[in-house]
């Protein structure tokens, strides 16, 4: 028998119950002690030393690598919507994008995008068309008769297309600046020569009757 006790009551009792004095079981204790030690290294390793990254930045680098192979993949089928959507998507595009508006942008459309001699590119309207593949032709085309430069001459095509994914993060973002220019992005193109509107007075001396 050890020398501790067991089955002995303690001798005092709460609302009619007894408690005996014994040990806590094995398989108990292990599980306390065993989260303790796990609780201690999982601090260290996730927030101390921060050896090992913790789920949600695990899930950003998965998706910022998913996003980089299926750029990959688009590339090759040209540029689209879609594959400057995608860019736009992944922090490490967007920064070099940033950096090139710091360079070449930012005199004529301020530091937010909210504009200055060019138009707010942070509102929801816009001039030359706001899908992806619209800005990418403004950039990469200019509008030399407004003073935008062709910047597709200058930057090249792969710069164009980090610039323009920047300027795509900064749609909607409506810092106050220049008054909104242009048409809404969701409506179509503006037609060249605009329809004349239908003027069709169907009631106009078909219905008269004296
Ligand atoms: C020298 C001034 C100037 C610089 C520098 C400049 N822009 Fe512009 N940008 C303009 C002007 C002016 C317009 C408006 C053109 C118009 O009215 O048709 C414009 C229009 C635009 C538009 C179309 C906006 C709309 O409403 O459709 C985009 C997108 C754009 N610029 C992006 C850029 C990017 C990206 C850069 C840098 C690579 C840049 N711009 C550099 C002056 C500039």
């Amino acid at each position: 028998m050890s020398e501790h006790k067991t089955d002995e009551l303690r001798g005092h009792a709460y609302d009619g119950i007894e408690e005996y004095d014994n040990k806590l079981p094995n398989w108990w204790l292990f599980i306390l002690y065993g989260s303790i030690v796990f609780a201690v290294g999982y601090w260290l390793v996730f927030h101390t030393f921060s050896i090992a990254d913790l789920p949600r930045a695990r899930y950003d680098k998965e998706m910022v690598k998913a996003n980089e192979e299926q750029l990959a993949r688009m590339a090759k089928q040209g540029l689209t919507d879609e594959s400057l959507t995608l860019m736009a998507a992944i922090p490490a595009q967007v920064e070099e994008g940033r950096q090139l508006f710091a360079t070449y942008c930012v005199v004529c459309h301020a530091d937010r995008g909210q504009g200055l001699v060019g138009p707010n590119l942070t509102d929801g309207l816009w001039i030359h068309g706001g899908r992806p593949l619209d800005i990418h032709k403004t950039v990469t085309d200019g509008v030399p008769s407004k003073g935008m430069a062709a910047w597709g001459r200058q930057l090249g095509p792969t710069r164009v297309q980090k610039v323009v994914a920047y300027v795509l993060t900064l749609k909607g973002t409506e810092v106050p600046g220049k008054a909104p220019e242009g048409v809404p992005e969701a409506a179509p193109a503006p037609p060249a020569a605009a329809a004349p509107p239908a003027a069709a007075p169907a009631t106009a001396g078909a219905a008269g009757n004296g």
